[in-house]
């Protein structure tokens, strides 16, 4: 146990209200909610808040879209978020809306602080206005053709197609989004944020451990560049908090969305009857903790410690940035189905499974973090149904069977408790500094060496000797003491299981000093099973589904970035790829392929299978080329293709790699074919 009990506020992004929680949201999340779970565990006061971010365009558009009041959208989506969080044991002592009294306050507040400190300047600016909707356009709302290369239909703030970053007026024939008319230019007063008030208390506070290194890296580059004013003000029709001395203009959402995290708290304080001002005095000792993705670091590490510099209130200590979801290597796609909704993936799988899985993956570092669909089946089987529950299920049957639920009353192997015991401030330091995957190693390190107990003991053999019985009851009361220490170790990452535990075991619920005491001479109840295996079809069933569900919303997609896009690079959301670097073009393996067979694939109605030879070495692809091509007419032909993707279980089969074809599908798809002369094996460059 720690001798210095704190109070800290931790709070997790708040998701945008016009779409619904997904995995990749969940990665923070769970990150959150198990380090809260750990800080409650040992005795520390923690508040987890969170709230709807409800502001903004995409969110008004949306209502509109459905013929309903943003009130009456973001009140729908707020049920949704909650019911998907608490599903995933995401447990938040408060969860609001951007949108509420308390958020309006504060939001006028600070801003205006700001505004009488001097920080607020006003100029008048020129925008991209649509003259049949009669609003003014945020870039993402506008397309056209990109200015450097000519790719049609681009965004108004970058292309994808060349990456190229321009600003909206660059575009060539642009048109609104929304309505599809000619933007016009219209002037507007904006407000803005002077941030380069900011910039000495800002390089200080970005180098003094409030963040990690590789973050306060990054914000050098920003420095660099200078600090830019950041304009605050949107013009109505805006939803949003009308800025308090300024009729017609809105606070942008950006403005009030870090605020919520003080209107959550705000609102948990009146509940509760705690001091709000404690938290937010500029001098207050009680730590505030943010949890962030990568994405979103700039509005975090520079405005918002800067807004609450300028407006007399304490800053953060800390900001703690996490990386993106992957899915089996590759940025999340609706079309691959890996775009897996959190509703859809409840439908399908246990949540614990996940929650273990990310705990196992997340350090304290921003790489992106991995959701690799095999890895996870095997690694959820063999650590937690194969190492843990099975210690349980192993020992509770003798228990219950030939001591009626009696515990016995002296330690089998005390040197091996210890050993649990003593394991116990190792993983407590690894939850502190979030190296999870660190924590759960040492855990079924620990698993590992009670199985290994068990196996030696044979509990199974000792039950068939006469006159045995106390040896039988200390070798089965010690496997089931050791597989407490690792569900007390687990309850932050497991809290279901370990509260089905705590049923089983018949104890009040765990906190982390349990570890110190064994349970001895008492009775437990029966044994249930605490998790079933990881099936793959189960997993199959989930990503089908997902590709069902790209079909059902697809209309519905907006901007759903509030405009962070602009300073913090592309959509993560969006299923058209980044732009990549040279060197990650390098780590494509392209090789002239020959089709030496193409064959049907009994079931499937859009793939071929295609064995091809690349020169000394074949290959079986899945090709989801059927409705252009007939075998027949592809064998003997040549192709390029991956040689280098790591295979892939498909649903009729393994794929050991990807050929190449273009056009708008169906039966307008091409293989591409190279030119005379090509031999297979032969590297494409
Ligand atoms: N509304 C803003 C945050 C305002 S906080 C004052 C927002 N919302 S979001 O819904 O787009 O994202 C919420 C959080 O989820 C962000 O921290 C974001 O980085 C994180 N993630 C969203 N997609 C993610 C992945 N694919 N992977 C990991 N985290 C992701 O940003
Ligand atoms: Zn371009």
């Amino acid at each position: 146990m720690t001798d210095t009990r704190k109070t800290l506020l931790v709070t997790s992004a708040l998701p945008y209200a016009n779409g619904p929680i997904h995995l990749g949201h969940l990665v923070e999340y769970i990150q959150t909610d198990i380090w809260v779970r750990f800080l409650k565990m040992q005795g520390h006061t923690c508040y987890y808040v969170c709230a709807d971010d409800a502001h903004g365009t995409p969110i008004m558009l949306r209502a509109q879209q459905e013929g309903i009041s943003p009130e009456t959208l973001i009140a729908r989506i707020s049920k949704e978020h909650q019911a998907d969080f608490s599903d995933f044991s995401v447990e938040f002592d408060h969860f609001h809306t951007t949108h509420s009294d308390e958020n309006r306050e504060l939001a006028c507040m600070i801003y205006e602080r700001l505004r009488d400190a001097g920080h607020i300047s006003r100029r008048t600016i020129k925008q991209a206005y649509d003259p049949e909707k009669e609003m003014f356009l945020p870039d993402r709302f506008i397309r056209g053709e990109c200015p450097k290369c000519g790719a049609a239909d681009q965004y108004g703030d970058s292309c994808e197609a060349c990456g190229a970053a321009y600003s909206p007026t660059e575009l060539v024939n642009p048109v609104s989004a929304i309505s599809g008319a000619t933007p016009i230019e219209k002037e507007s007063e904006h407000y803005f944020f002077k941030l380069a008030d900011f910039e000495d208390m800002l390089r200080d506070w970005t180098r003094a451990g409030h963040l990690q290194k590789e973050v306060a890296n990054k914000l050098d580059e920003w420095f660099e560049t200078g600090l830019r004013e950041w304009d605050i003000s949107r013009d109505e029709p805006y939803f949003g908090f009308e800025i308090p001395d300024a009729p017609g203009k809105y606070f942008y959402v950006w403005l009030d969305a870090p605020i919520g995290y003080l209107a959550s708290l705000k609102y948990l304080c009146e509940q509760k009857g705690l001091d709000f001002d404690s938290f937010i005095k500029e001098d207050s000792d009680i730590e505030m903790h943010h949890f962030i993705g990568k994405d979103i670091v700039y509005f975090h590490a520079l405005f918002w410690p800067a807004m609450l510099k300028g407006s007399g209130l304490r800053t953060p200590t800390s900001i703690h940035t996490h990386g993106f979801l992957t899915v089996n290597g590759e940025k999340m796609s609706k079309s691959r189905g890996t775009f897996i909704k959190a509703r859809t993936y409840l439908e399908h799988l246990d949540p614990e499974y996940l929650r273990y899985y990310f705990a196992a993956k997340l350090g304290c570092g921003i790489d992106d973090i991995d959701l690799n669909m095999e890895d996870f089946r095997q690694r959820v089987n063999s650590d937690l149904v194969g190492k843990v529950v099975n210690i349980a299920s192993r020992c509770s049957g003798f228990i219950k069977k030939r001591f009626a639920g009696k515990l016995a009353a002296e330690i089998h192997r005390p040197e091996l408790l210890a050993e649990f015991v003593n394991a116990g401030n190792g993983i407590a330091s690894a939850y502190t500094d979030k190296e999870y995957a660190k924590a759960m190693r040492e855990i079924m390190a620990l698993a590992d060496k009670a199985n290994q107990y068990i196996d030696e003991q044979k509990p199974w053999v000792v039950a068939k000797q006469e006159n045995n019985d106390d040896e039988l009851q200390g070798i089965c009361t010690m496997g089931l003491n050791l597989f407490r220490i690792l569900i007390i170790y687990l309850k932050p990452v497991l809290p279901v299981m370990a509260e089905k535990t705590e049923q089983f075991l018949n104890v009040d619920p765990f906190i982390w000093e349990h570890n110190q005491t064994a349970l001895l001479a008492h009775e437990i109840n029966n044994f249930k099973p605490l998790m079933t295996r990881v099936e793959q079809e189960h997993i199959n069933a989930m990503i089908e589904k997902s590709k069902e569900d790209l079909t059902a919303t697809q209309n519905t997609s907006g901007d759903t970035s509030g405009g962070k896009s602009t300073v913090s690079g592309p959509l993560h959301d969006d299923p058209i790829a980044d732009v990549i670097s040279i060197d990650d073009f390098a780590k494509v393996d392209l090789r002239i392929a020959k089709i030496i067979k193409a064959e049907h694939v009994e079931g499937a109605d859009k793939l071929l299978q295609l064995t091809l030879d690349i020169g000394g070495e074949t290959r079986n692809v899945l090709a989801g080329i059927k409705s252009a091509y007939s075998p027949e007419d592809l064998e003997g032909r040549y192709t390029v293709m991956v040689a280098n993707l790591a295979p892939r279980k498909m649903r009729f089969g393994i794929s050991e790699g990807m050929v190449l074809a273009a056009g708008p599908g169906g039966k307008d798809l091409f293989i591409l074919s190279p030119d005379e002369g090509a031999i297979p094996g032969m590297k494409v460059k």
